[in-house]
């Protein structure tokens, strides 16, 4: 297979050419065409993962990223800098592939939080090997982590990873826990079988004391396998779900945030759902994410990437970097248009944005 079948696309034509501004007010924060602001950024530090997620992983994992071609945490750290100090972000999440696979994780959320004021950092991972670096990673200002976990059934998760590791799953999130990391959400993507055990998951988060939130799978798996009339939406899960426990709707205080959550049996303990595909919160998107190579990518489905690591090694000072960002977010795309007939898959696969 061709770098390009799985998923790894170029930058935009000329990469180095900024998007046009024309329209844009002369504003320091990440504002687009559309009325949003984004201040939440999500930065993906590699392409490498100890796990093959079907909806996400090509079997064969993705093509490696030279590792010249990745940002180092110098290079992390400035760009999260100049994001918290001049374009308004006050959330950083790291991301991969899997981010635990970086040896040098504990510099880039050091030299990160060394710079990034009052800006929460925190991690989305599959928890495999968390258990001995955990302390490490607090240490150097990791405040919340987001583990993903599908099934608390060791055959299924096996198929579904294609990794026989729920038991390394759960040393992680235990880890996490006794680190005193809250809240802790668990992700778990939703498909066919993970129907099936969603009930047992959500028995599982609550005995635990975790977060539980369930996303609609999107058309971002390598293998292209995702068809919507296939798609287990909300509506079904939030069935099978009050099949065993009562749902009820609390107060939504966060419109940008794209879980809705659900009081179980009165709670106080709540389920999550994701549903990015049958109730797109575009609108009130405030994400703006960095790739393991440094382009910014405006939209999770937006393939016009700009390039920042060429500014960065190229000398540019932090003003430059700041307005090309800003340049890259004036054009984000109004949404996903996963209901438009004319809606195109990404190129990049889940695995190569992060999240
Ligand atoms: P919290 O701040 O803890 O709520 O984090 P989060 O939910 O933003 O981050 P996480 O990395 O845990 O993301 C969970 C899932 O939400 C991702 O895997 C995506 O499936 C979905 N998601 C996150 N950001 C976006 C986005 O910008 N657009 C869409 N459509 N889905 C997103
Ligand atoms: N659709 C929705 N979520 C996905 N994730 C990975 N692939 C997909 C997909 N195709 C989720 C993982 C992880 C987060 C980073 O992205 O479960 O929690
Ligand atoms: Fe934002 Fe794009 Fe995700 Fe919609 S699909 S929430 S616009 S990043």
């Amino acid at each position: 297979m061709t770098r390009l079948d799985l998923g790894i696309p170029g930058l935009r034509r000329d990469p180095a050419a900024p998007p046009s501004t024309v329209g844009r007010p002369d504003v320091p924060g990440l504002v687009d065409r559309f009325g949003r602001q984004a201040r939440d950024l999500r930065v993906s530090i590699t392409e490498k993962c100890s796990l093959r997620c079907t909806y996400c992983m090509p079997e064969a994992g993705l093509p490696a990223i030279a590792r010249d071609d990745l940002l180092s945490a110098v290079e992390i750290a400035r760009l999260v800098h100049i994001a918290v100090r001049d374009l308004g972000v006050h959330d950083i999440r790291f991301t991969g592939g899997e981010p635990l696979m970086r040896a040098d994780l504990a510099e880039i959320l050091a030299r990160s939080s060394a710079v990034a004021g009052g800006a929460s950092i925190s991690m989305t991972t599959n928890g495999i090997g968390l258990d001995h670096r955990i302390r490490e990673l607090v240490d150097a200002g990791l405040t919340r982590i987001n583990i993903s976990l599908d099934t608390v059934d060791r055959d299924h998760f096996a198929r579904l990873t294609r990794r026989d590791r729920l038991p390394a799953v759960f040393a992680g999130i235990r880890a996490a826990k006794e680190a005193g990391l809250t809240p802790l959400k668990i992700n778990a993507v939703l498909m066919r079988d993970t129907l099936a055990g969603a009930a047992d998951l959500l028995a599982w988060s609550l005995e635990n004391g975790v977060r539980l939130r369930f996303i609609e799978q999107m058309p971002l798996d390598a293998d292209e396998a995702w068809a919507r009339d296939n798609m287990v939406d909300a509506a079904e899960l939030l069935d099978v779900l009050g099949g065993r426990f009562e749902l009820s709707r609390p107060h939504r205080d966060d419109p940008s945030a794209p879980a809705e959550e659900w009081l179980v049996d009165g709670g106080p303990a709540t389920v999550g759902v994701i549903a990015s595909v049958t109730r797109s919160f575009c609108e009130a998107c405030d994400r703006t994410r960095i790739t393991a190579e440094g382009t910014v990518r405006s939209c999770l489905f937006g393939d016009e990437e700009t390039d920042l690591r060429g500014l960065l090694r190229g000398g540019a000072d932090d003003r430059d970097i700041a307005d090309r960002w800003r340049a890259a977010m004036w054009v984000k795309q109004a949404g996903h248009g996963m209901g438009r007939t004319d809606f195109v898959r990404p190129k990049r696969s889940m695995g190569a944005i992060g999240g």
